[in-house]
C-alpha cells in the first residue's frame, strides 16, 4: 500500500481563478492535482487540454499533475501532455486501439502510466499489463461529470484489484474517482484504495483544509 494521496479534481474548481484554486487546495494539504480531460466524443463533456496544464506549471505548481484522459484517440495527445508537465497520464482501454503500446508511449516520455476502468469494465483488462503500470484508476461513477453518486460495486472491485496489485509485488497505486466524500472515504480506503480523487466534495466547501483533514482522518481511522 502506498502513502495516502488526496487528489482534488479541478473539474469542480472555479476555472476563472484556476491558479489560485490549485494553490489553495495544495496549501490545504492535497498532494496531487487531478486534471480531467474530456473531448465530447469518448465522454459527453468538453474540458481542458495541455495548454491549461502548461499554464499551471508556469503559474508555479510543482505538485504532481495527475492527468485523466477521457479522450479518443489517446496516443496523439499524450506527447503534448508530457511536454506540458503532466506527471501521471491515465487513459481508458476502450479509447486506445493498442493498450500496451499506449502505456509504453507514456513511459517513454518520462511520465507515469495509469489505466482507468469504468464501472462496467472487467478487471481482467489488467491481466497482461498490470506490471507495466504505475497506477490503476477505478471509476466509481460513469466518466463525464463531477458531482455524481458513488457506485457501490466499486468497493468489491477495489478489493479484487488490491489483491492483484499485492500479488504482483509492485508499487502500483490504486486510485478511485467519483463520488468520494468524507463520509464514504473510510470504507473506500478499507477496500484498498490509496489515492483518492474528490472534486465536488472539496471545491464545494468553503474550507478546503477542513474537508481534506476530515478525509485524511477517515482514511487513517
Ligand atoms: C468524472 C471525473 C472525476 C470528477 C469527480 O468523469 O473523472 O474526476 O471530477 O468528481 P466528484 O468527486 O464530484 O464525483
Ligand atoms: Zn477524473
Amino acid at each position: 500500500m502506498q502513502p495516502t494521496v488526496i487528489a482534488p479534481s479541478i473539474l469542480s474548481a472555479d476555472f476563472a481563478r484556476l491558479g489560485e484554486e490549485v494553490d489553495n487546495v495544495l496549501a490545504a494539504g492535497a498532494e496531487w492535482v487531478h486534471f480531467d480531460v474530456m473531448d465530447n466524443h469518448y465522454v459527453p463533456n468538453l474540458t481542458i487540454g495541455p495548454l491549461v496544464c502548461e499554464a499551471l506549471r508556469k503559474h508555479g505548481v510543482t505538485a504532481p499533475i495527475d492527468v485523466h484522459l477521457m479522450v479518443q484517440p489517446v496516443d496523439r495527445i499524450v506527447p503534448d501532455f508530457a511536454k506540458a508537465g503532466a506527471s501521471v497520464i491515465s487513459f481508458h482501454p476502450e479509447a486506445s486501439a493498442h493498450v500496451h503500446r499506449t502505456i509504453q508511449l507514456i513511459k517513454s516520455l518520462g511520465c507515469q502510466a495509469g489505466l482507468v476502468l469504468n464501472p462496467a469494465t472487467p478487471v481482467d483488462v489488467l491481466d497482461y499489463v498490470l506490471e507495466d503500470l504505475d497506477l490503476v484508476l477505478l471509476m466509481s461513477v460513469n466518466p463525464g461529470f463531477g458531482g455524481q453518486s458513488f457506485i457501490p460495486s466499486a468497493l468489491d472491485k477495489l478489493k479484487r484489484v488490491r489483491g492483484m496489485i499485492d500479488r504482483s509485488g509492485k508499487s502500483i497505486r490504486l486510485e478511485i474517482d467519483g463520488g468520494v466524500k468524507p463520509d464514504n472515504i473510510g470504507e473506500i480506503a478499507a477496500a484498498g484504495a490509496d489515492t483518492f480523487v474528490a472534486g465536488s466534495a472539496i471545491f464545494g466547501q468553503r474550507d478546503y483544509a477542513d474537508v481534506i483533514d476530515r478525509m485524511k482522518g477517515a482514511v487513517a481511522a
